[in-house]
C-alpha cells in the first residue's frame, strides 16, 4: 500500500478552501461554519456558548459576531486579550480551532454600521429589560412586550443599540484537522503564515 503524499502547498490549499466555506456560511444559515463555538475565560474558568458568525475578513483575517453588552461574555472579553472559537463541519469531517485577538465594538462607528445592517427583528434581541444570563423571579421572553408578535419599528428599535455589540477576531492562530482513514491531516497557521504539520 502506497502512504499519500501531503506538503506544504497541499495545507495552504485547505486553509484557502476552509476561509472560502467560512465566508460563504456568513449568509447560509445551513452552512456547518454558520454557528461557532466561543470560549473566554471568567476569572479562572473557561466558558462556552455558540454565536452567530456575521463576517469573515480575508486579509488581515478576521471573523465577527454580534452580542449583548451586559452579557456575563462580554466582561470576559473586555477583562482578557484573547479567546478561542471553535468550528467543526461534521459532512467534510474537518474541525477548525482559532487563537483569536479581541476588539469590541460599542458605540462606535464600526457597532453603528453593523446595527444598520441588522434586521428589526433581530434588533429586538437587544431590546429585553433583564440582562442575558441574570436570574430571573420567574420565566420572562426578555423581549419588549409589546413586540413579541410583531418586528419593532425602526424608531422603537433604537432603544437596543446601546446594548448592542460587535466583536472582531482575528486570526492569531490556526490549528486545522482534516479527518481520513487513511491518516488525518493536522496543521497550525502562525501569524506569520508560518504552517507547521501536528500530529493527529
Ligand atoms: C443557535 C444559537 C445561536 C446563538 N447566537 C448568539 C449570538 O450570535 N450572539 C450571542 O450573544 N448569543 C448567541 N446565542 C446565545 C449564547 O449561546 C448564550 O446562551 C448567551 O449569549 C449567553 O452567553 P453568556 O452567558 O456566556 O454571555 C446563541 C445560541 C444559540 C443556541
Amino acid at each position: 500500500m502506497t502512504l499519500k503524499k501531503i506538503n506544504k502547498l497541499d495545507l495552504e490549499d485547505i486553509y484557502k478552501r476552509e476561509k472560502r466555506y467560512l465566508v460563504k456560511a456568513v449568509e447560509d444559515g445551513k452552512s456547518p461554519y454558520h454557528l461557532f463555538t466561543l470560549s473566554t475565560i471568567n476569572d479562572d474558568s473557561p466558558e462556552l456558548r455558540i454565536v452567530v458568525l456575521r463576517k469573515v475578513n480575508i486579509n488581515p483575517f478576521k471573523l465577527s459576531f454580534n452580542s449583548d453588552i451586559r452579557s456575563p461574555k462580554a466582561y470576559q472579553l473586555k477583562n482578557n486579550k484573547y479567546c478561542n472559537v471553535l468550528f467543526y463541519d461534521s459532512i467534510r469531517r474537518i474541525q477548525m480551532r482559532f487563537k483569536c485577538l479581541i476588539t469590541i465594538n460599542h458605540k462606535n462607528n464600526i457597532s453603528q454600521e453593523v446595527w444598520n445592517q441588522t434586521a428589526l427583528q433581530s434588533r429586538k434581541c437587544y431590546m429585553g429589560p433583564h440582562s442575558p444570563t441574570s436570574i430571573l423571579e420567574a420565566w420572562h421572553p426578555n423581549l419588549p412586550i409589546d413586540c413579541i408578535e410583531r418586528d419593532p419599528s425602526e424608531e422603537e428599535s433604537q432603544s437596543g443599540y446601546k446594548n448592542f455589540m460587535n466583536i472582531e477576531l482575528e486570526i492569531i492562530k490556526a490549528d486545522i484537522l482534516e479527518l481520513h482513514y487513511n491518516g488525518h491531516i493536522r496543521f497550525e497557521v502562525l501569524k506569520n503564515d508560518k504552517i507547521n504539520f501536528l500530529s493527529a
